[in-house]
């Protein structure tokens, strides 16, 4: 059979380290026949590798090929392009072993092509067709550290039978990571191999399990790359540039973002109350809306107005950089009386999952010397994490007792996305209700019960309300 013509060339600098690969690719060609093909295993030698030696990965592998006439090369490749080898850097095509030019090799995948009887019947035809000889020969090809995935090299490094995660976010260059206590110490070589293998990254961070309980912003561990941590990122075709050290920036809230901002038309006020370096404020400014934008972060604030420039949209957009509660309490307050006596539809954004719906008592009473008045009160998109059995019904809950006014049949909830096991974010929807806005302080009531947490119908998809 055409696997045990199998021979492995050792260069001798690498001698060692390709004897183990010898052995190892034996162990790896036999799993072959009932696991999944492990043909491209890196050498054995190369575990507990800490710090990347790039040449330990060399390694010598034996393939099939077939000899193909030149003038139907390109025929023939198309016809196998299933069966040809697919691996980064290594040529399907590859001169004939004896130099003979009116031939080529065409090298197949292991994985797929054992002996010739592994070809399906439409390829078996088309090298009859071809008039390609339909003996398989052997070809040896050196398998380095470039022709390896990450996923294989990590495996090959970190501990067997331990979790391999070379997942990542990618915030513009920075990759990061957020790696588990028996990764730690690989996590320089796992910062190398991700930077090397993903064309764009030039750094590498690791979210320490910190966060910055006030701004959100991780500490993050740069394990390669350079330290420029100023990002420049696309999301919905909007660009925005910040510092990635120093203030939240969430890539997988862009659909969020957008759900939100595809509800405001132009000319609507919106109220940005956590703004952060301004993914609602500055979407929604180029669609036309007026924009009060807060972030309590100094940094987030300047990024914001960076951002804001950045766009073109800076006579759009206010921007503050205040407590959530004083903002609402002052600019959000001072331009609602205006705003309630015309026609304009008012937003209130507040992404700040953690702690936001404690900020919704700040609407008690915050239009008390007013007249009231029943239109445009401002709808309110508000988030919460919730670890309960039925998170849109806790939330409402948790919204009602803030605002000291029971919030069922008048809600809508949207499901964000599960943030962790058993924790979700979601976003209620609602109007603030009048006796909220209007009521005066002797009205102020505190719901005295607790009432049990009714079934609240949660929208997973779109949210029509
Ligand atoms: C979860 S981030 C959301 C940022 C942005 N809206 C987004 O969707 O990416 C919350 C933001 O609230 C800001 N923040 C935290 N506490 C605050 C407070 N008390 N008042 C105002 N902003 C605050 C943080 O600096 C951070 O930028």
């Amino acid at each position: 059979m055409w696997r045990n013509l199998t021979r492995i060339f050792v260069p001798a600098q690498t001698q060692r380290n390709l004897i183990s690969a010898a052995a190892h690719w034996r162990l790896c060609a036999t799993m072959n026949t009932e696991l999944e093909p492990k043909l491209y295993c890196p050498p054995s030698g190369v575990r507990g590798m800490t710090s990347l030696d790039k040449d330990a990965f060399t390694q010598t592998i034996t393939v099939p090929a077939l000899q193909v006439p030149t003038g139907v090369l390109n025929k023939v490749v198309k016809s196998l392009k299933k069966s040809t080898i697919q691996r980064p850097g290594v040529p399907k095509i590859v001169q004939d072993k004896e130099g003979n030019a009116d031939f080529r090799l065409v090298l197949l995948d292991p994985h797929r092509v054992s002996s010739i009887s592994s070809l399906s019947e439409a390829e078996a035809e088309a090298l009859r067709a071809f008039g390609v000889s339909e003996e398989l020969q052997d070809y040896e090809v050196k398998l380095t550290y470039d022709n390896l995935k990450s996923e294989e090299v990590l495996e090959a490094v970190l501990p067997q039978g331990q979790d391999v995660t070379s997942g990542f976010s990618r915030v513009g260059h920075i990759a990061h990571m957020n790696l588990r206590d028996h990764q730690l110490p690989f996590k320089n070589l796992i910062g190398q191999v991700i930077m090397d293998k993903n064309p764009g990254v030039t750094c590498v961070v690791n979210k320490t399990n910190i966060i910055d309980s006030t701004y959100r912003n991780f500490c993050m561990d740069v394990l390669a790359g350079e330290e420029n941590m100023v990002a420049k990122v696309k999301e919905n075709g909007v660009r925005y540039e910040f510092d990635f050290s120093r203030v939240y920036w969430n890539p997988r809230l862009s659909t969020e973002h957008q759900r939100v901002v595809q509800l405001f038309k132009r000319g609507d006020a919106v109220f940005d109350v956590f703004a952060g370096v301004g993914p609602f404020a500055v979407p929604a400014a180029r669609l036309g809306a007026n924009i009060w934008a807060n972030d309590l972060n100094p940094e987030s604030y300047k990024w914001l107005q960076h951002n804001c420039k950045l766009n073109k949209v800076e006579s759009k957009v206010q921007t503050f950089n205040l407590d959530g509660r004083a903002f609402i309490q002052g600019p959000l307050k001072q331009e609602l009386c205006t705003l309630l006596k015309g026609e304009t539809s008012v937003h209130v954004v507040m992404n700040l999952p953690a702690l936001a719906l404690e900020f919704l008592d700040a609407f008690r009473g915050l239009l008390q010397l007013e007249p009231a008045c029943e239109q445009n009160l401002p709808t309110v998109h508000c988030y919460a994490f919730s670890k309960e059995d039925d998170p849109a019904a806790d939330v409402v809950l948790r919204a009602s007792r803030s605002l000291g006014f029971p919030l069922e049949n008048q809600c809508s909830v949207h499901f964000v996305r599960n943030v962790a096991p058993n924790k979700d974010m979601m976003c209620i929807r609602f109007r603030i209700p009048k006796e909220v806005l209007f009521c005066r302080n002797e009205e102020k009531t505190e719901p005295t019960e607790e009432p049990a947490p009714k079934r609240q119908k949660c929208d997973k998809s779109t949210d029509s309300t």
